[in-house]
């Protein structure tokens, strides 16, 4: 499977939405990257259903909600009516990420599984079988524009081992600081879906942006 590329509505310009969401569905790019903050579990605050609904209106592609809020599974459901289709949750969030996962998934979405930096992958072990999706935080969550942690080579080669030797089926998305330095490294060690927010925003032109990510 060549790998996908999900920019982050988070470094959009909320002011023209519109604007930003047909660029993403006129490019190469594969899903909508949309991070909710709830202001606990990461010290920010970004959008919620209003916003997510108004997306899903013009979106054309996949939306990827990628929740940082604690209680996730309070709003599984109401994430599965603003028509998420990938949907994750961060282990840190947790108290029963089994149950979790399984919940996500009887909603009829794809479970997806955060991981912080210092997070060891090795705490995915007895549930990788059953994820569809770990989102390796390469920042600490929170903000866009922030710095890659370059660890994060090693865990993405580390992790994709657990999946082989685990039989899972589970992409490997890498969120934070990707940029055109670091995808082509990311997609060797073994990533398949790149986040990507001031990479493409910021840009002179982000659907040329968009497509070089996908090269
Ligand atoms: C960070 C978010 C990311 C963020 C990535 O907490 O989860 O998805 O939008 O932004 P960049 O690509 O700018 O690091
Ligand atoms: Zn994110």
């Amino acid at each position: 499977m060549s790998h996908l590329v999900a920019p982050s509505v988070l470094s959009a310009n909320f002011a023209n939405l519109q604007a930003d969401i047909e660029m993403i569905n006129n490019s190469e790019a594969d899903w909508f990257h949309v991070d909710v903050m709830d202001g606990v579990f990461v010290p920010n605050i970004s959008f919620g259903f209003p916003v997510i609904k108004a997306i899903q209106k013009l979106a054309k592609k996949p939306l990827d909600v990628h929740l940082m809020i604690v209680n996730p599974d309070q709003y599984a459901q109401a994430f599965k009516d603003v028509g998420t289709e990938i949907l994750t949750v961060h282990i840190e969030a947790c108290n029963h990420l089994h149950r979790s996962i399984q919940n996500i998934k009887n909603l009829g979405m794809k479970a997806g599984v955060a991981i912080n930096p210092h997070t060891s992958i090795n705490s995915l072990e007895d549930t990788i079988a059953e994820i569809d999706l770990i989102c390796l935080m390469s920042v600490n969550p929170g903000f866009g524009g922030q710095k890659f942690i370059e660890n994060t080579y090693d865990k993405v080669k580390a992790l994709k081992a657990l999946i082989e030797r685990k039989n899972s089926k589970a992409l490997i998305e890498i969120d934070g600081g990707v940029d055109l330095n670091n995808y082509k490294k990311l997609i060797d060690c073994g990533a398949n879906v790149l986040v990507a927010g001031n990479t493409v925003f910021s840009s002179k032109n982000p659907t040329e942006t968009i497509s070089i990510l996908k090269k």
